[in-house]
């Protein structure tokens, strides 16, 4: 009876009056014996499966396995179905909808019987959504990362999800591609079940929540259709039995030391800039300060130990083969706060120390990195007052210091009628300035801050640019590409005030990005701006453009920040 009394689910079926039948007694009509309410703890399966998600597609599966794991240990699983968010597949981009489907998770949590958390995820959003919405609640919780697909094969060679299609304009313009070319290289990028093998953003969020500590150790890397994922869906559902009689919630796990070895850890494996946006939201969530100078200051320093598409040669499976994210991090103690409890009960360093490293052409040393310096840069200066990134290791080397003139497109509408126009006044050396794709003013912030170049820069053999706007970038792409500029555009940041021909001075060693017009230029041409009509008038998307934050802040909606616990206040009557 006392074990009963500590489990938040006996608030709902520890009593044996009506409303104590009523919790039971329906449940009941799925066969469940009657001792499954007494004293188990009972640990919700929050899935993000959906057949309009493919990298997730294999997650009703793992929801099976992972039940074994829990009912193995004297749980009891209940798995419920969240927002899923398909990123290949949703309009107009699934980052409008990440702060939708955190509120689903969070509230489905804490309107339910529920001790535990498993979360099951895999395509981009799907991770940083449902910690969000655990973070709110505040329970025992643990990830279980869905894994990446098999590396992608396509005429002998090895091709990355992701990254491929970025080159199918120039494999058209240059190479002659036809449709029947286009059709094999799909099936061939797509091997298997499980989200993008490059280091993109998907597993950038897969390294990140090992990093903080929220899955098992190795959980990361290990491909969707390996055994050993699921013997580690097994594994992470007993976990969660324990956690709960240990109250390790996921608060105690995530302390601004976690958060600092994520950041150190996603710039040895060269993460997608997403990390960024998405970390800031998680800590937002959970109460742990950390803003956008704490990346530059943590994590630009740190070597690249990975040598993993976009920024390198190798994808997620050589990765897992090669030892993974645990020898990453065991190479990088120097730089970690090793004693963070993770939630195996173990620190980081005990998970990870010794590990063993199988391919040293996929994972280096500290001694030998990849590149000395790795991580993401955080630009300041008259065009992004309150910053803009950009991700030195997947840039061109001698754009890191540029002064060129800009040509601007007002909308991605404006530049895909536009940057194909053999009239376009364009050189390699100019800087494309794409405003209006903020989280605001697209609404959602899409990735598309990596625009192609001009089909005659690509004839001529170019393959990068200058590129600058207030968008964000598939962690699977590459380039010279500037970021997040915030305050974005749509609400009158200096981007809405850039015109064609202004010159625009990006050093990124000087962390700067200036527009090199006259103070009082700049204040003439903010007096003459206008305010864009707001995109939504109604429903979800208005209360997103209304209450959503810049990018700098993680473009959580204002009203999500923090958290509301787990306790419900008002009864079921
Ligand atoms: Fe789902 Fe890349 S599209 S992970």
């Amino acid at each position: 009876m006392s074990n009963e009394k500590k489990l938040r689910s006996a608030g709902w079926f520890g009593k044996n009056d009506k409303m104590g039948f009523v919790h039971r007694s329906w449940l009941r009509n799925q066969g469940y014996p009657d001792d499954y309410f007494r004293g188990k703890p009972v640990i919700g399966i929050c899935n993000t499966w959906s057949e309009l998600t493919p990298c997730n597609g294999h997650l009703r599966d793992f929801a099976e396995i992972v039940k074994r794991g829990v009912a193995e240990a004297g749980g009891f699983p209940l798995e419920f179905p969240v927002t899923s968010l398909g990123e290949t597949i949703m309009r107009p981009t699934t980052m409008l909808f990440r702060n939708l489907a955190s509120m689903d998770v969070e509230e489905s949590i804490r309107a339910n019987p529920l001790d535990g958390i498993v979360l099951l995820t895999g395509c981009d959003k799907t991770t940083p959504s449902t910690v969000m919405g655990a973070c709110s609640v505040d329970l025992p919780t643990i990830v279980v990362p869905g894994g990446p697909m098999l590396n992608g094969r396509f005429r002998g060679e090895c091709v990355g999800s992701g990254s491929f299609n970025w080159l199918i304009k120039e494999k058209q313009a240059v190479e002659n591609y036809t449709d029947a070319d286009i059709l094999e290289m799909e099936i061939g990028a797509a091997r298997s079940q499980g989200h993008c093998m490059t280091m993109g953003t998907a597993s950038t969020m897969a390294c990140m929540v090992e990093a903080l500590g929220l899955t098992l150790p190795g959980a990361a890397a290990i491909p969707a259709v390996d055994a050993r994922k699921k013997v580690m869906a097994q594994l992470s559902g007993r976990r969660i039995v324990e956690m709960v009689k240990e109250d390790l919630t996921i608060s105690k796990i995530l302390t601004r030391e976690a958060f600092e070895n994520a950041i150190v850890i996603n710039a040895g494996v060269g993460g997608s800039t997403n990390f960024l946006i998405h970390l800031l939201a998680i800590a937002g969530r959970i109460g742990v300060e950390l803003n956008l100078e704490d990346f530059d200051e943590i994590g630009s320093k740190i070597p690249l130990l990975a040598n993993l598409k976009p920024s390198g040669h190798y994808l997620m499976e050589d990765f897992y083969y090669a030892g993974g994210l645990p020898v990453v991090i065991n190479e990088l103690k120097k730089y970690l706060h090793n004693p963070v409890i993770t939630v195996n009960g173990k620190t980081m360093e005990e998970n990870t120390r010794n590990t063993p490293c199988y391919n040293k052409e996929v994972i280096a040393t500290v001694d030998e990195p990849f590149q000395k310096e790795a991580g993401i840069a955080v630009l300041k200066g008259n065009l992004c007052e309150q910053g803009a990134i950009i991700k030195p290791s997947a840039a061109s080397a001698q754009l890191m210091k540029h002064r060129g003139r800009a040509v601007v497109f007002e909308s991605m509408e404006d530049y895909h009628h536009r940057i194909d126009d053999p009239d376009l006044d364009i050189d390699e050396t100019c800087v494309i300035v794409l405003k209006g794709v903020g989280p605001k003013g697209y609404p959602g912030m899409p990735e598309v801050g990596n625009v192609d170049l001009p089909e005659k820069l690509l004839r001529k053999g170019i393959h990068d640019m200058v590129r600058i706007s207030d968008g964000r970038m598939s962690g699977t792409a590459a380039g010279t590409v500037v970021l997040h500029v915030s305050p974005e555009s749509a609400i009158g940041g200096t981007l809405a005030l850039v015109q064609n021909g202004d010159m625009i001075e990006l050093d990124v060693k000087e962390r700067r990005l200036h527009l090199d017009i006259s103070d009082a230029e700049l204040q003439k041409r903010k007096a003459a701006w206008i305010a864009p009509e707001p995109l939504a008038v109604r429903g979800y998307v208005k209360l997103y453009i209304d209450h959503v934050q810049q990018a700098n802040l993680g473009a959580d909606l204002d009203i999500l920040r923090g958290g509301s616990g787990s306790e419900v206040t008002r009864d079921l009557h």
